[in-house]
């Protein structure tokens, strides 16, 4: 993409308009690739319910891409950290082959029966999805090695970092890691936020890209989502 400014409005005696136009650019298309496709209804209803219960959902576009990465491996066997009111939920069995099943962990009982009603309505036949109550970092060591095409993560921000290495271990090689929040309220990218979750964050971004046994790319859409795949050893 060409991002500098054609000679007629660099001539129009603005210092910087090329500055100016490149902004006006990022924020038209940040906001077109977040909403290019349309949500489902169900993702629309289980957000709003998502705000009642003061649980904050994916972003229209991370909810898309997620769809698109779940497609792409033929996800048939998928964890999720942080079930929430079940957005991400729908929008990872969107993508997962049609007899998938979604292993998803949240703390919080109200949030799982939000998913659950979600996934209902959705017409999501029971035994696709497997909800499991409880702390993440008491659930994750339960599960197999290297029996998930696909683990997202969107649950405590300071054990972004342990996550990682429970999905690492969990994915098959070929398997995707999803991170969301990887950007932060743009605080990640700007190195004077100091926060405990802002640095937690940073770091584990950081260890996923150094992780010689991942490929990963940073998607910026809604509030940032780190993809990563394992490799074939
Ligand atoms: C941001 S919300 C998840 C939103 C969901 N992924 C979506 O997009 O619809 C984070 C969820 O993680 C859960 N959570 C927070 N800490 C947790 C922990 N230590 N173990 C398991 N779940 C946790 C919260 O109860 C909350 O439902």
């Amino acid at each position: 993409m060409r991002l500098d400014c054609p000679p007629s409005v660099c001539e129009s005696g603005e210092k910087y308009p090329h500055r100016i136009r490149y902004r006006r650019l990022v924020s038209n298309s940040r906001s077109y690739a977040e909403f290019f496709v349309p949500e489902s209804e169900s993702a629309s209803a289980a957000r709003a319910r998502a705000s009642e219960l003061g649980c904050t959902p994916i972003g229209a576009g991370a909810g898309t891409a997620l769809t698109f990465l779940a497609a792409a491996v033929a996800a048939k066997s998928a964890v999720e950290i942080g079930t929430g009111a079940g957005v991400s939920g729908l929008a990872l069995l969107a993508g997962m082959t049609t007899d998938g099943i979604l292993t998803s962990i949240d703390v919080e009982a109200e949030n799982q029966r939000a998913a659950k009603q979600a996934f209902a309505e959705a017409g999501i036949a029971a035994g696709r999805t497997r909800l499991i109550n409880g702390r993440a970092l008491e659930v994750l060591p339960r599960l197999t090695d290297a029996a998930y095409d696909l683990v997202f993560v969107d649950a405590a921000k300071g054990e972004y970092g342990q996550y990682i290495t429970e999905a690492v271990r969990l994915l098959r090689p070929g398997g995707i890691l999803v991170i969301d929040n990887a950007l932060w309220h743009d605080k990640v990218a700007d190195p004077t936020q100091r926060d405990t979750d802002t640095v937690a964050i940073r770091e584990a971004g950081r260890t996923v890209r150094d992780d010689e046994s991942l490929v990963s790319v940073m998607i910026p859409l809604g509030d940032g989502l780190l993809a990563a795949v394992k490799k074939n050893p």
